[in-house]
């Protein structure tokens, strides 16, 4: 058989074969394959050309390029009939309709966070307290040495800081107790504040994220006493987690407050009666408190004998958790739309 019989045979091949592929549904590949591949039966006939006769080399070649574009246009049309097959086939297997109405914009809702802070806001501002907000990015003086934790001092280990590079005393804040110094600074006592905010420290684990939120609480008169401390901390935890919740004091060292304690809650899913969650203690660490120190009140020009204060600090994430029940803390920065949507807007 010469090369233009042999064209001509596989022509007739083709139209034989293209006829049988239009009425099944066989995938466009391996027919691409077969006819236009590197391998294919087109490639093979070109390759054949080079050892036929120079005298019917420019014939054969037209004729097998008028075979290759019918075979290239077929296989265009027959894989975008492939294509329309395909997303009929994945809306059916979803059961979309795609003739219904759309539904109507589903309403927001509050990050978990955010809620929390608005709850808390709410509570203290019952109270009488004023929101104060302090910088996230900060000097040394207003995160450290003003709150009687100068260079040095070992009380900076117990926070692992984020430097901002380039300087030697700009930090990002490794608490809101600096929204205190700032407070302070502006105001004459009687103080009775409360500042919400980020905070960072190089910390990641299940219970650590770099980022977090803490709400500080600074309240400063004449004759301020652990009572009223105490008193106020249990005003919060009541109105967050319950009526009945009980809260003590474990006393612990700040270098701002003095005494300094940590305050916990009885554990929210026992009671206290011991469970996992609570480490068979019954309770739970949710910040630090204390009378502020008369170093820091040294460092605001106030006068120490005329005047006490407390103050405390806690996690407003942490807070979340435990009153919204959620087990894991990274969940409230993964943006899981399944999580946030639990969380109705809230209206205080
Ligand atoms: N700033 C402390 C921390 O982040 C928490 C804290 C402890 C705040 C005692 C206070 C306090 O106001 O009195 O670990």
């Amino acid at each position: 058989m010469d090369i233009l019989q042999k064209i001509a045979a596989l022509t007739h091949q083709f139209s034989e074969e293209s006829q049988a592929f239009s009425q099944g549904t066989a995938p466009t590949e391996p027919f691409r394959l077969r006819w236009l591949g590197k391998k294919g039966l087109i490639s093979e006939v070109f390759e054949e050309m080079k050892t036929v006769d120079v005298g019917v080399r420019p014939q054969a070649g037209k004729e097998i390029n008028v075979l290759r574009q019918g075979i290239e246009g077929f296989l265009r049309e027959a894989q975008q009939k492939e294509g329309e097959r395909r997303i009929h086939a994945a809306i059916e297997a979803r059961h979309v309709d795609p003739t219904l109405p759309v539904l109507p914009l589903t309403r927001g809702a509050l990050h978990p966070v955010t809620r929390m802070r608005h709850q808390l806001i709410d509570v203290f501002q019952r109270y009488g307290f004023s929101v104060y907000e302090g910088p996230e990015i900060e000097s040394d003086f207003y995160n450290f040495s003003a709150l009687n934790m100068p260079e040095e001092h070992s009380a900076r280990d117990m926070q692992d800081t984020f430097f901002v590079e380039g300087s030697h005393s700009l930090v990002l804040r490794t608490h809101t107790s600096n929204a205190q110094i700032h407070a302070m600074l502006q105001e004459k006592p009687p103080i009775r504040l409360i500042s919400p905010g980020k905070v960072f420290r190089v910390d990641s684990d299940a219970s650590h994220t770099p980022s977090f939120h803490q709400l500080e609480c600074l309240v400063v008169d004449r004759k301020i006493s652990m009572s009223h401390l105490k008193g106020m901390i249990d005003v919060f935890a009541q109105a967050i987690l319950g009526p009945t919740t009980k809260t003590r004091f474990r006393p612990s060292y700040f270098p701002f407050v003095e005494p300094g304690a940590e305050m916990d809650v009885a554990c929210t899913l026992c009671k206290g009666v011991g469970c996992q969650t609570c480490s068979h203690t019954g309770w739970l660490e949710i910040g630090g408190c204390g009378m502020v120190h008369p170093n820091v009140f040294e460092a605001v020009n106030y006068d120490s004998e005329e005047y006490t204060g407390f103050a405390f600090g806690f996690g407003i994430d942490r807070m979340a958790m435990l009153a919204y029940g959620l087990p894991d803390l990274r969940q409230l920065f993964e943006g899981d739309v399944a999580l946030h949507r639990q969380f109705p807007l809230y209206t205080a």
